[in-house]
């Protein structure tokens, strides 16, 4: 049968056409398409490593190079026709090379398959694609010292369980969330490693029987590696579900910051305030700024943790070495990508715009008895047990809750009735600054280590 008929780059063995839906279900150019500039460089590659080996003349492999780099151009330009009956990225590209090359364009599959064409593709794609990530998670991050900087003096209570605990200052707050985004970038920049080895010249699974060079590629693609078993090579995914994996805790982390953020914008905290610009409104309660930003952030975590779950679960089980269901990997690292990039543009765009109101966190610090485990650290400066101390101020709190007074604002001689060893001096430990002013160690909330600390975030972004 001719090859009109079959598909013209595996239909010799054919003897009727695939089936139409058949053909649409198993294409995949809608997804791959958006490999192509990965594509081509790892094509024009391949050409130029099968010219030196000899396996191309020098004429065969510009022609080719040449014919590429045109083809670039049309699917730049929107006038590139993408078939589905040529099934995916690669062949409709090779397709069209062999239409303006004729014979010359069929040499370029040469010792080579799809098989390790799309390991190569999908490789250099992420690697791109975890550069643009780590310039926003950077963007990000400068955004939060910068933030963290200005606020290292304002004071705000610091929760566990979401119950006011102590004070601590909301400069060091946002630095806990640097630390987490530190910690991210160190992950992606681990499995940017271990991305970047090279699958090229695996072949269709076994390795080719022509002289190929594979340091010749490497070199020209920029691998860190080239991958050691041709098995192994055409059916590894793993950097996919690392690079998702690293992108789950980075959204997690996302998500943690969002909850605290719509919590604080509500008209219950009033603890910042969000520029317009990041919110929107209700079609029906006139009143309302939604914190939209924050809550869709919140949202799409669970669409990278369902990357990372398909993934796993699409290699589970699966035998050596490339199987039709690899195809499945693309549209989840795709979102899964786009949603990080998406979410960390995002939040580094609005994290330098929010107003904190600092009286009111405050306030919020000042009442809530965040002071009461300062009282008992001082009673234990004066020679007491830790127990007895917590039980005494334990006592105090009770009365300042009946009687509605702070522990500040109850007087000396109110405070003695827990405990003799209470002294005039008490005051100054039960103050606001006085108490973060007293973590002052490394990693503590002290206005003065939030400032050092910013001081190390700076040159820890500075090295990278
Ligand atoms: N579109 C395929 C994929 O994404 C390319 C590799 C196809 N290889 C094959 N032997 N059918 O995995």
């Amino acid at each position: 049968m001719s090859s009109e008929k079959t598909n013209q780059s595996w239909g010799g063995r054919f003897s009727e056409p695939v089936d139409a839906f058949v053909a649409r279900f198993t294409a995949s150019v809608d997804f791959d398409k958006r490999l192509y500039r990965h594509d081509i460089l790892g094509s024009q590659a391949h050409a130029r490593m099968l010219a030196e080996a000899g396996v191309l003349s020098s004429a065969e492999r510009d022609a080719i190079v040449a014919g590429l780099d045109e083809i670039r151009g049309e699917i730049e330009a929107g006038t590139f026709e993408w078939r589905v009956d040529l099934e995916d990225v690669h062949m409709n590209i090779e397709a069209r090379l062999t239409e303006r090359l004729g014979v010359v364009g069929k040499k370029l599959h040469t010792g080579r398959s799809r098989n390790d064409q799309v390991a190569t593709d999908i490789r250099l794609w992420l690697r791109d694609e975890i550069d643009a990530i780590l310039a926003e998670l950077n963007r990000l991050q400068a955004g939060l010292l910068q933030l963290a900087e200005a606020e290292a003096d304002t004071i705000m209570p610091g929760f566990t369980h979401l119950q006011t605990a102590q004070p601590v200052t909301f400069g060091h707050h946002l630095l806990a969330w640097f630390e987490m985004l530190s910690r991210d970038h160190e992950r992606l920049l681990d499995c940017r490693r271990r991305v970047n080895r090279m699958p090229l010249g695996s072949a269709a699974l076994a390795g080719t029987t022509y002289p190929i060079q594979r340091q010749v590629t490497c070199e020209l693609l920029g691998f860190e590696a080239i991958g050691g078993n041709s098995l192994d090579g055409v059916s590894d995914r793993d950097f996919a579900i690392e690079f998702c994996a690293a992108a789950s805790l980075a959204m997690m982390h996302l998500s943690r910051f969002s909850e605290e953020l719509v919590l604080w914008t509500s008209a219950q905290f009033q603890f910042i305030d969000l520029p317009d610009r990041f919110c929107t409104g209700s079609s029906i309660m006139p009143q309302k700024k939604n914190p939209d930003v924050p809550e869709l952030v919140r949202g799409k975590t669970g669409r990278v943790f369902g990357a990372l779950t398909g993934l796993l679960t699409l290699m589970k089980g699966q035998p050596l070495a490339y199987n039709k269901d690899n195809q499945e990997d693309k549209e989840p690292l795709f979102d899964a990508a786009d949603t990080l990039r998406d979410s960390l543009r995002a939040f580094a765009d609005m994290v330098p715009a929010i107003k904190p109101k600092r009286e009111i966190m405050r306030e919020a610090a000042r009442r809530g008895f965040s002071t009461a485990t300062d009282l008992a650290d001082y009673l234990v400066r004066k020679g007491l047990p830790f127990r007895d101390c917590h039980e005494i101020v334990g006592h105090a709190v009770k009365y300042g809750v009946d009687s509605g007074k702070d522990l500040a604002e109850m007087s000396l001689d109110e405070l003695r009735r827990f405990s003799d060893q209470i002294e005039q001096d008490v005051f100054a430990v039960l103050t606001l600054e006085g108490s973060v002013n007293a973590r002052d160690h490394i990693g503590g909330t002290a206005p003065a280590q939030v400032r050092a600390a910013v001081q190390r975030g700076r040159e820890l972004l500075a090295q990278r």
